[in-house]
């Protein structure tokens, strides 16, 4: 049996991509850690948050050196720059084998065979405006109390500084039939107890395929399910978060009370720049409403310093708006231009020591109001899904609020991995809560 290493960089998407194409490879290659002992080598870029080019050439360089060891080791390049670069990367690096895009990877099989058919690199790139993703599910080997499953590709929002739209092409759904299915199968083959429903944008699911049912139903289809506990889903944008969504988050048990809801910036002129489509208004006004209909429910959320034209005034504004909501957790990124990403060739670039200051302004602010609000649990019980034993110390649980709180615990059994637990909360860290198993949840 052949043997595939896969190294993914990236959202969760990619990790997801990453896992299908290990099921589509299967059984004809098993998975290894090891670079040096694998017959194909595949790297799962992202160009979304990271300059791409710099992970990704370093990353080929360093599999160079195997490849005249082994000149019959397949190396290939998948994910968002694999996508954006297309035949440029086997023009700068022509011991690459196979160039799989961002709807193309599904067809790996295929590109393996070309490519050994052909004897030349193999670049597959297409991205059609109706493509309809495969369902694939696994090999039934694995065990696990999580996994993700994609609930629709592409976006059609075209922020400005983004490059998904260029990358992953048009928003379209998955049938709510074949994301069921998958589901299913999770929880029946693989134990899995919690799913997380994922999309660049999940709130507008259905919006295109009217027969589909929007988000809300989906959710509510996907809880009827037996034997799964929990729903996460994420992303959401603020736009499309709708009342009747935020009464199915607030309502309905299995459904995870948090969501992750990218505010970007805090100033109505840079929004307006960035194309979100909301202002700093509405979106407070959602978070108001949201916690009114669900006074526990944890925010989180992504934040983008020094766009073009944002000035001190405008920063100060997204600082103010941390203070507001209160976010559980901020993920903060610098603006940097992107290929075809409208904001590219934006007047008023912020020069780069103003976004690093920025950026450290952002995280100690956060960092103040994360510690807080992690500080308020303690003393409390919360409902724990128990992931299995803590990294940190083999006599400890670890699992996750339904507020996506990572929770470190001591039990008097250590075989509770897959159930829902009663844990008290005795102290907070900076990245984690501490403390003591209860009781079982139901
Ligand atoms: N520059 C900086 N951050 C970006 N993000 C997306 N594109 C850019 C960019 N060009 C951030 C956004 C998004 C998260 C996934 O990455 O905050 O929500
Ligand atoms: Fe990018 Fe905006 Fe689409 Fe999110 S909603 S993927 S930020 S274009």
């Amino acid at each position: 049996m052949k043997k595939v290493y896969i190294r993914t960089f990236g959202c969760q998407m990619n990790e997801k991509d990453s896992e299908i194409v290990l099921s589509l490879l299967q059984p004809d290659f098993v998975p290894t850690e090891e670079p040096e002992s694998a017959d194909l080598i595949l790297i799962n870029t992202c160009s979304v948050r990271e300059k791409p080019q710099h992970k990704l050439y370093s990353e080929i360089g360093r599999f160079k050196e195997l490849k005249k060891k082994k000149p019959e080791l397949l190396i290939g390049v998948m994910g968002c720059v694999a996508q954006q670069e297309g035949e440029r990367i086997v023009e700068r690096y022509p011991y690459v084998d196979i160039v799989l895009g961002t709807q193309a990877f599904y067809q790996i099989r295929q590109a393996i065979e070309r490519r050994l058919k052909e004897g030349k690199p193999f670049v597959w790139t297409e991205l059609k405006p109706d493509f309809k993703p495969p369902l694939v599910l696994g090999s039934k080997k694995l065990r696990r109390v999580k996994a993700f499953v994609n609930i629709m590709q592409g976006c059609d929002n075209f922020c400005t500084y983004c490059i998904v739209p260029y990358v992953r092409g048009r928003e379209v759904s998955r049938p709510p039939e074949d994301i069921l299915r998958e589901v299913e199968y999770l929880v029946k083959e693989e134990g899995v107890k919690e799913v997380a429903l994922l999309g660049q944008n999940v709130n507008s699911y259905g919006l295109k395929e009217k027969s589909y049912g929007d988000f809300a139903d989906l959710l509510e289809r996907v809880s009827q399910i037996d034997g799964l506990l929990r729903i996460r889903f994420t992303t959401s944008h603020p736009k499309d978060l709708t009342e009747r969504l935020m009464r199915v988050i607030a309502e309905n048990p299995k459904v995870c009370k948090h969501i992750h809801l990218p505010l970007q910036a805090g100033s109505n002129k840079i929004l307006k720049l960035m194309n979100r489509k909301y202002t700093r208004e509405e979106y407070l006004a959602k978070v108001e409403r949201l916690r009114e209909l669900c006074p526990e429910i944890a925010i989180t959320s992504d934040i983008i310093v020094g766009f073009p034209g944002e000035t001190e005034k405008d920063f100060l504004q997204t600082l103010e708006m941390l203070e507001r909501v209160r976010f559980h957790e901020v993920f903060s990124f610098k603006y940097s231009d992107r290929p075809f990403a409208a904001a590219t060739n934006f007047q008023g670039k912020v020069p780069e020591e103003v976004k690093e200051e920025r950026l450290k302004r952002v995280h100690e602010a956060q960092a103040k109001i994360t510690a807080e609000v992690y500080h308020s649990y303690v003393g409390k019980e919360v409902e724990v899904l128990v992931e299995g034993r803590s990294e940190r110390d083999e006599n400890q649980l670890t699992g996750r609020t339904t507020t996506n709180v990572i929770v470190n615990f001591t039990a008097p059994r250590l075989d509770l991995e897959g159930e829902l637990v009663k844990v008290l909360i005795e102290s907070a860290g900076k990245h984690s809560l501490k403390g003591k198993y209860l009781s079982p949840s139901f």
